[in-house]
């Protein structure tokens, strides 16, 4: 049996494998001065003892929002003044309650919050800040707050009532038309300053990439094409540095299983499947029961039809490649049968495909007015295999807690 010793001393092609997890900031963000100068200009305010507009940061996913702005705040925290921040991500802190009660934790670190009601936590909050503190509060990810127009409301009145001090709204998101969907009172509040983020072009996302690349290996580890790999195979111009990167991550773990100390253009090739079903499945885990069973209908069905088509053919062309609406329907029906699922109607199951569609888990087509008549046309985004496997474990881990 191997010892700790074994594994610890186990050769490996990483010099430091933090500066490659998500959660890392990197000292020096290439292609993000003129925004990180920006988010500078509108908090720069509270260092001069006065009241920062809110800002609204957005942009689509991997394109820096939230390393630019922790970037920002830790410059920030170096000056002294009587300004703070708190940062919190709202996929945790997705109410108006658990924001305010994470304020009056991080604004009161002594305070036992425990059974205390909103009033009496904003009475606490107001109560600090009231002593001349200008407070920066970061939302990240602020479109996952249930209740955002009282938030944001609770927050920007608190002005009019502080003598000192303030409160000002640094708020990110991903969803790049989330603005219209607040309220108009909500709207001017939170974007008094607006920056968007653009996604990254394959250049940048080579240098990026590159970057980290030497921080996080042992030189001479990664092949110059594997970084080029990296950027290029990063989906469909998204320019989503995070996808990038955490190639770059599984190519080198997957190096170290290997046992190699090279990273090439195969290990990069092999880490995209890897990741890619690590990304199948947080994004179905996370998907209510319906949206699960319609799509483990459609990963049933794609799989027969495979077996269908190479029995009979010996090829599966494209046409055969898609499912009718309608046989899907069925095929839902009957999953939902064996999980003990009453199943929802045909309208509801319409708008499961659309949400399907919406995350690029499925694409969708009209046919023409042929043979099965109009109809819409289905094809599986990921491998029908994987879908099953993660389905089929989700919903035997619920069974087996009822
Ligand atoms: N200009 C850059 N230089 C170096 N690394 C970067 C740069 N931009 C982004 N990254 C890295 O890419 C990853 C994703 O960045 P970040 O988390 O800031 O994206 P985001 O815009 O907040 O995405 P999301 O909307 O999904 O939260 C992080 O690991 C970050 O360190
Ligand atoms: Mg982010």
């Amino acid at each position: 049996m191997k010892s700790f010793s074994d594994l610890l001393n186990k050769p490996t092609v990483f010099s430091d494998r933090n500066v490659l997890s998500p959660h890392y900031v990197p000292g020096t963000l290439p292609f993000r001065d003129t925004e990180i100068e920006k988010i500078m200009a509108s908090v720069v305010p509270a260092l001069k003892n006065e009241r920062p507009h809110n800002m609204f940061v957005y942009g689509k996913t991997g394109t820096g929002k939230t390393c630019s702005v922790k970037h920002v705040l830790i410059k920030f925290s170096e000056h002294k003044s009587n300004a703070k921040h708190v940062f919190m991500n709202c996929r945790m802190y997705n109410s108006r309650y658990r924001v305010i009660q994470k304020i009056a934790k991080e604004l009161l670190p002594t305070l036992d919050s425990m059974g205390f009601g909103l009033a009496m936590l904003y009475e606490k909050v107001m109560e600090e800040v009231g002593k001349g503190t200008h407070l920066i509060v970061v939302l990240d990810e602020v479109d996952m707050v249930k209740d955002l127009d009282d938030l944001l409301y609770t927050l920007t009145r608190a002005n009019d009532e502080l003598k000192a001090g303030s409160i000002s709204i640094l708020g990110i998101t991903n969803r790049v038309n989330f603005k219209d969907q607040l309220g108009t009172r909500s709207k001017s509040s939170l974007c008094e300053n607006e920056m968007v983020f653009a996604p990254y072009t394959a250049t940048q996302l080579q240098s990026i990439v590159r970057q980290r690349a030497k921080m996080g290996f042992k030189p001479g580890v990664v092949d110059d094409s594997a970084i080029n790999l990296s950027a290029a195979l990063t989906a469909n111009d998204s320019g989503d540095a995070r996808y990038a990167l955490k190639l770059l991550l599984k190519a080198g773990e997957i190096a170290d299983d290997r046992g190699i100390n090279k990273i090439t253009d195969k290990e990069v090739e092999d880490a995209r499947r890897s990741v890619d079903t690590d990304i199948a499945f947080e994004a179905i885990s996370t998907l209510p029961d319906h949206q699960q069973l319609v799509l483990l209908a459609i990963a049933n069905l794609a799989l027969d039809k495979g077996k269908n088509t190479r029995l009979t053919t010996g090829t599966s062309d494209e046409e055969d490649s898609f499912l009718t609406s309608g046989e899907v329907y069925e095929g839902y029906c009957t999953v939902a049968r064996k999980h003990r699922k009453p199943r929802r109607s045909a309208r509801w199951y319409r708008e499961y495909l659309n949400d399907l569609e919406m995350l690029g888990l499925i694409t969708t087509v009209e046919s023409g007015a042929g043979m099965r008549g109009r109809t819409r046309l289905i094809r599986i985004g990921y491998p029908p295999t994987d879908v099953q496997k993660i389905v089929e474990k989700n919903f035997s881990i619920i069974e087996s807690k009822n």
